[in-house]
């Protein structure tokens, strides 16, 4: 029986984390880069789990008057169930009383599906960053405002 549970990283959740960032995301991202984010912003770093199994995670830090979505990604056995969505609106509802006027995220080039989950959720594509990724591979900026 599925039994989804969304809650915040824990340390013991780092290999699994890794795992699939580094399957899914594209970029290969050094094991400091989660336990110094966790340490800055813990509420900002959290996973969806279908009992022993990491289905998801999401990662976002605040910056001056935007919440910035660093990284998001679903288990591909666990797309298009609602996950996605559900993490997102998970990370919102924990900075709301902060107070940001925007969400804020990059997203690679080509990546339509992300793309098109990102739109979605009323994101517009803002701006193209050359040459943003480790393989010189371009990303947008996309943005939604919140609030
Ligand atoms: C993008 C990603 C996080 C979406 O996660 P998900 O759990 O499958 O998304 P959801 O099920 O919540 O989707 C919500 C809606 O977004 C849209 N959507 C999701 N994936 C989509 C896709 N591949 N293409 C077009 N629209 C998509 C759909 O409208 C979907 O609703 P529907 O399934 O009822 O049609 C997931 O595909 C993923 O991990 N991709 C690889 C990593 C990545 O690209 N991350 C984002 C950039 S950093």
């Amino acid at each position: 029986m599925t039994m989804m549970v969304i809650r915040t990283f824990r340390q013991s959740d780092l290999h699994d984390v890794m795992v699939l960032a580094n399957r899914t995301l594209g970029e290969i991202y050094n094991p400091g880069i989660y336990t110094a984010i966790f340490q800055v912003v813990p509420e900002g770093f959290i996973v969806s789990y279908d009992n022993a199994k990491l289905t998801g995670l999401c990662v976002a830090v605040p910056e001056a008057q935007a919440l910035r979505i660093l990284m998001l990604s679903v288990d591909e056995e666990y797309r298009r169930s609602g996950i996605g969505r559900t993490l997102m609106k998970e990370i919102v509802s924990r900075f709301l009383a902060r107070g940001f006027k925007s969400l804020t995220l990059e997203v690679r080039v080509g990546n339509d599906g992300g793309i098109g989950f990102y739109k979605e959720l009323g994101f517009s594509i803002t701006t193209m960053l050359p040459n943003f990724y480790s393989n010189g591979d371009s990303a947008y900026r996309m943005i939604k405002a919140i609030g």
